[in-house]
């Protein structure tokens, strides 16, 4: 394997705010006390035939404070420490995301000590040669603007804009790479369809017309905020994260080749298609695999979660890392440099993650041999960190977090993935 990987290869790791950061007051904060009781109640019943080990987590998931995310990772404070545990590791880039709520509380007012901490971590990043990934929304929002209707409210565009020229004036040319939005088609799915990765989302309701509203303002802006963000920084490389799902078929007929289209297309290629002229970048997030089977049954049944004869991560997911091939490969026709800038696992014991890496880079590799364009890879996550509405259980992080002292300990599979940067760059 004495192949190398591209000049300048983006390598390391990707959190999120809320998940990582602690101390949120957002809508999600606001929904976790609401809902955590129910959560733990109910973990039994929603994951006990799900998982491949039960007994290991069931302790921690049937226990309402598992679902409630509090200081999370400590990662707004212990930034410092976090980036040098980075750069031992080889990593020269590191994906994030702000938090608007923390940045602007109230619409229009903007929390100048919220800026300057994010402005200090870039700058901590780039004193250690580490290239700084800027993601503006990961799935959280201020609950000023759930309170006017969040998403589907044409005003979220003009705020949203605000919001990202603002971020992007603080950070001037020191932040070359923005991931305008995280997702958005797990937001539309969780939110506005009905759920579906998680068992829960803030205010979920299944209503096509606020779904179709929200996928047009997400469009508008992404479109405003990339053109804010180039007034500031004309070099700076924009573009959306997505969640790419592998897709494989149990029949070859034409109604499930057909379905195949369809689900490749929404929302990816739709929204890609979109923003045409104005996406530098496409940002993939690769975790999914999915059977398409189009016998008559109801349409959510028509995709089935797995590969046949794959070992399971700890939440009973496919592991498959031939699919990062198909996917990129795949996103090609796009003709846009891509970074994967999330791949990764739950694994408590770190019993499948060094494999994991070292397979998905060298599918990753080959996908570049023919022919993708791929600029990075980012690893999910550098900490163990808020898994959403599973809460604390699903442990993602190359660093294991101790969730009563914060103490951070590397995982052995960091250091297999810190061998093979070298292995592939020198
Ligand atoms: C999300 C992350 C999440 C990860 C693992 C991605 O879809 O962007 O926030 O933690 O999946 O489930």
């Amino acid at each position: 394997m004495a192949d190398k990987f591209p000049e300048n290869f983006l390598w390391g790791a990707s959190t999120a705010a809320h998940q990582a950061e602690g101390n949120q007051r957002n809508n999600w904060s606001r929904w976790e006390s609401e809902i955590a009781e129910q959560l733990a109640e109910s973990a039994k019943d929603r994951l006990e035939d799900v998982v491949p080990d039960w007994e290991l987590i069931k302790d921690q998931a049937s226990k309402s404070n598992n679902y409630i995310s509090g200081i999370a990772a400590d990662h707004y404070r212990r930034y410092e420490e976090d980036f040098d545990i980075m750069e031992r590791l080889n990593f020269n880039a590191y994906r994030f995301s702000v938090e608007w709520s923390r940045i602007e509380p109230e619409p229009g007012r903007y929390d100048q000590e919220a800026l300057h901490h994010y402005r200090r971590m870039v700058l901590a990043l780039k004193r250690r040669g580490i290239e700084p990934i800027l993601c503006l929304h990961h799935f959280t929002d201020p609950i000023w603007l759930e309170e006017s209707d969040g998403w589907y409210n044409p005003a979220v565009v003009e705020y949203f804009a605000g919001f990202a020229a603002k971020v992007a004036e603080y950070m001037g040319r020191d932040v070359r790479f923005y991931i305008t939005d995280n997702e958005p088609g797990t937001y539309l799915l969780m939110r506005y369809l009905g759920g579906g990765i998680w068992p829960k989302w803030p205010m979920m309701e299944a209503n096509m017309l606020h779904g179709y509203r929200y996928l047009r303002n997400v469009i508008k802006s992404h479109r405003a905020a990339y053109r804010r963000i180039k007034e500031v920084n004309p070099e700076a490389q924009v573009g959306m994260a997505h969640g790419v799902v592998n897709f494989s078929l149990e029949r070859r007929d034409p109604f499930t080749l057909a379905a195949k289209a369809i689900f490749e297309y929404l929302p990816v290629g739709y929204l890609l298609n979109r923003l045409k002229n104005c996406t530098d970048l496409i940002g993939v997030n690769y975790y999914i695999n999915l059977r398409i089977c189009s016998k008559l049954r109801p349409l959510r049944q028509w995709a089935r979660e797995g590969v046949e004869g794959a070992p399971k991560n700890d939440l009973g997911w496919s592991i498959y890392p031939e699919g990062i091939y198909h996917v990129t490969q795949h996103l090609k026709k796009y003709d846009l440099p891509m970074i994967v800038t999330e791949n990764g696992l739950p694994d408590t014991r770190d019993r499948y993650r060094a494999e994991f890496i070292e397979e998905h880079l060298h599918w990753l590799y080959k996908s570049i041999e023919d022919g993708a364009d791929i600029r990075g890879y980012l690893h999910w996550s550098l900490l163990d960190n808020y898994e959403w509405s599973e809460g604390f259980w699903p442990q993602f992080g190359l660093v294991a977090v101790d969730r009563n002292t914060m103490e951070r300990k590397v995982r052995p599979s960091a250091y297999i993935y810190r061998d093979l940067i070298e292995r592939y760059t020198k």
